[in-house]
């Protein structure tokens, strides 16, 4: 792509709990089109905080700049069209059907016809179809955070934010999410910001990683040119080895925690 101003770039964000500043002059990019990127860091970094700043919730100050448009300056509603939060735990179901939910979740950007189509489709992405008539208290922790994503790509945004996407999935299902999510970014262009504390599996999808770490950006950049046991050390305080696998895929054993 030849228009530098295409892409997320975010400069000096600061987001605060009142006067609690958590992530202080964060910037990053820019993160192209079509890219996944990994937030990773410890429990407390500001992971989660900084989702909800780029997202415009709550308190922040700071530019989060898309296609050369600083989102804080458009309305509300043009902002939430741009970007989905899917946040890290959700909130208790209630006797909705599945699809339902789904559809509630873009209805009020497209007709119910188009909405029905978006929230079957996007189950059957998840390979979540046979959900569709449940009733969202019904279901499991996996399945309640897998109708969770389905909600936040109906909406089809431009930068999609998921917060923990894989924390209550098994193995099978936490490959095939990020898979569809890597697939998802490259078919339209979105740009997916996505916070995992699974380091391999952010190693073996994001485009790039950024690593946070007591609300400041520590590192940002490939995956295999930043992920050192040095950084491993420095961020998790974990003792660790990074290899190659037989199949080229970066691994980590981690041996031991180290001393504080
Ligand atoms: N609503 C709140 N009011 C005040 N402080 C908060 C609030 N939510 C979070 N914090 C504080 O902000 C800091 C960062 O929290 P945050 O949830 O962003 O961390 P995180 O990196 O997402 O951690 P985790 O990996 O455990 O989800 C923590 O010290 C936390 O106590
Ligand atoms: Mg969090």
């Amino acid at each position: 792509m030849t228009d530098d101003k295409a892409g997320l770039v975010i400069r000096g964000l600061t987001v605060a709990y009142g006067r609690k500043k958590i992530v202080r002059s964060f910037s990053l990019g820019p993160v192209p089109r079509g890219e996944v990127l990994a937030l990773l860091g410890p429990n407390a970094a500001g992971k989660s905080t900084l989702l909800r700043g780029i997202a415009g919730l709550g308190s922040a100050s700071g530019q989060v700049v898309f296609d050369g448009v600083d989102l804080a300056r458009l309305p509300r509603v043009e902002r939430a069209k741009r970007i989905a939060y899917m946040p890290q735990s959700q909130p208790p179901g209630i006797r909705l059907a599945v699809i339902e939910a789904v559809m509630s979740a873009c209805s009020g950007m497209i007709g119910r016809q188009a909405a029905m189509r978006e929230a079957y489709d996007a189950l059957a992405r998840l390979g979540a179809d046979e959900l569709a008539m449940l009733p969202l208290s019904e279901l499991s922790g996996g399945q309640r955070q897998i109708v969770a994503l389905a909600q936040a790509i109906v909406r089809r945004p431009e930068i999609l934010m998921l917060d923990e996407p894989t924390s209550a999935l098994d193995l099978k299902h936490q490959i095939h999410v990020m898979e569809c999510t890597t697939a998802l970014a490259r078919e339209r262009g979105t740009i997916v910001i996505a916070v995992l504390h699974d380091v391999p599996l952010a190693l073996r999808y994001a485009d790039s990683v950024a690593v946070l770490k007591d609300g400041s950006l520590k590192v940002h950049g490939r995956a295999e040119e930043i992920v050192t046991p040095q950084l491993l050390a420095d961020v998790y305080g974990i003792e660790a080895r990074v290899e190659r696998c037989s199949l080229g895929r970066i691994q980590i054993m981690v041996d031991g925690t180290l001393s504080r």
